[in-house]
């Protein structure tokens, strides 16, 4: 296909050139924004007078045919062409003859390229955004299920503290939450429209770079014309969100995997959300979370992709920057994958509650209790620290544990001991008094499933 800015070339562009410099394979995508963008710039154009109104008019009407054409399959993308602007221009051309080449007027790819990056990835933060609110309702949903289930919570991967397995999904419900507003600010100065940058220097004609705005649904326009089609930092700032969101969605599929071991069995995914070996019969593998884990690599990568393009690039554009796309799609396209099979695999989990309390009857979690028991009893902790270290030595010489230790020894060791420390040391106990704000009790648990509910419904 003919290049756009074939005037000043006596020769034909090299194929292997054509090759390496044509984003059409990756930009694409961009078809729709690409075309609406046009849309709204050729609007604008009619409106100023800078082009006549029915001119204007007849450009509108064919993108909008250009765009049922490629919807409906009529009309095929060339894979040639240089990219996705030079491309609908050519066809809009092709359709509407002198017309068609007027609706570049005032309008550079630069700055074309830059709008239409924002507004797809505005639409792809917002569908992200509704599918970590749909894995945050499964975590609610589950927790309110398990909001009494016992489960060992864990420091250095050994046991702690007794918890609630409710609990412990809503900490993942509040990372999640917190991604959620990181992506709603990235969206918010991404959300800055770029056109009437021009090539770099903004442009002579008198733009009404507001009305394209507002026909785009942006909320301003940008201050500086080198700045507004050179910055990228929204690609950036929504490839950090986006390795968060892996960061936290691996660190949650380490534990699927874990909790799936026989090592632990605390649960058991469904079959449709597993796999097989080829030579081991015996064998259901957690591959989805491990795969979640696993991905979360790529995102990192495209971070480090795109801080790295843009870190030396002198003002304005640069061809560096055609970089940006395929680093930033594949953060967006892994991230939807990922939650796409993670969200259903939580949510057909089986939590195995008997497993979990017995993990919790071992590993005297409950020694910070019978210290505190202790200091109920007017001893400092330090001192009743001291003396639960004790009696959980005792318990492991004797291959025994804080519930079954029989009283005697525990008054060996101090003498303010008596019956009710069996009380004090109940699990369920242990749980239910946790009841400060943001703690693993029951009330707790509720009251965040019901804080999130109210965070996502919004
Ligand atoms: N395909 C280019 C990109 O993605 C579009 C902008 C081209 N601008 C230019 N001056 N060559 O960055």
């Amino acid at each position: 296909m003919a290049q756009l800015w074939k005037g000043r070339f006596k020769k034909e562009l090299a194929k292997e050139t054509n090759d390496f410099n044509s984003s059409i394979k990756f930009d694409c995508r961009m078809f729709e924004e690409d075309i609406r963008g046009s849309m709204a710039h050729a609007a604008m154009l009619g409106y100023t007078n800078i082009i006549e109104k029915s001119e204007s008019e007849k450009i509108i009407a064919c993108l909008r045919e250009i765009l049922d054409d490629i919807k409906s399959g009529k009309l095929f993308i060339d894979m040639q062409a240089e990219d996705i602007h030079t491309f609908i221009e050519g066809e809009l051309t092709a359709r509407l003859g002198q017309t068609g080449k007027r609706l570049h007027t005032a309008r550079s790819r630069n700055d074309q390229v830059a709008l239409d990056i924002r507004l797809v990835l505005r639409k792809e933060i917002d569908e992200i955004a509704e599918k970590i609110r749909a894995l945050i309702h499964v975590l609610c949903v589950k927790a309110e299920e398990h909001k009494t289930t016992i489960m060992p919570g864990y420091t250095h991967l050994q046991r702690a503290q007794p918890i609630t397995f409710g609990h412990h999904l809503m900490a993942y419900a509040a990372m999640l939450c917190r991604d959620l507003d990181r992506l709603a600010d990235v969206k918010r100065r991404m959300n800055v429209m770029p056109l009437g940058s021009g090539a770099l220097a903004g442009t002579t004609y008198p733009l009404d770079r507001k009305m394209t705005a507002e026909l785009l649904g942006f909320d301003d326009i940008s201050q500086n014309s080198l700045d507004g089609v050179s910055d990228r930092d929204f690609c950036i700032e929504l490839a950090a969100a986006l390795s968060l969101v892996m960061v936290h969605l691996s660190r949650f599929s380490e534990e699927i995997i874990l909790w799936c071991s026989w090592e632990f069995k605390f649960i058991e995914l469904d079959d449709a959300f597993s796999t097989g070996s080829s030579i081991m019969p015996q064998k259901k593998n957690p591959d989805i979370a491990e795969l979640v884990r696993g991905k979360s690599g790529r995102v990192f990568g495209d971070l480090t992709t795109l801080l790295t393009v843009m870190k030396g690039i002198a003002l304005a554009y640069n061809k560096d920057m055609q970089e940006d796309k395929e680093a930033i799609f594949d953060a967006v396209d892994t991230v939807k994958m990922c939650l796409n099979a993670f969200t259903p695999m939580i949510d057909t989990m089986t939590v195995c509650k008997e497993n979990m309390r017995n993990a919790a009857a071992k590993g005297f979690i409950n020694a910070t209790d019978c210290a505190d028991y202790l200091v109920g009893k007017g001893m400092p902790f330090r001192d009743a620290y001291k003396a639960t270290g004790e009696l959980v030595a005792m318990c492991i010489d004797d291959n025994l544990t804080l519930e079954t230790l029989p009283i005697e020894k525990y008054k060996s060791v101090c003498a303010v001991f008596d019956s009710d420390v069996y009380d004090a040391i109940n699990l369920d106990k242990c749980v239910k008094d946790r009841k400060v704000y943001g703690g693993p009790c029951a009330q707790s648990v509720e009251e965040q499933i019901r804080i999130t509910k109210e965070k996502i419904s919004k």
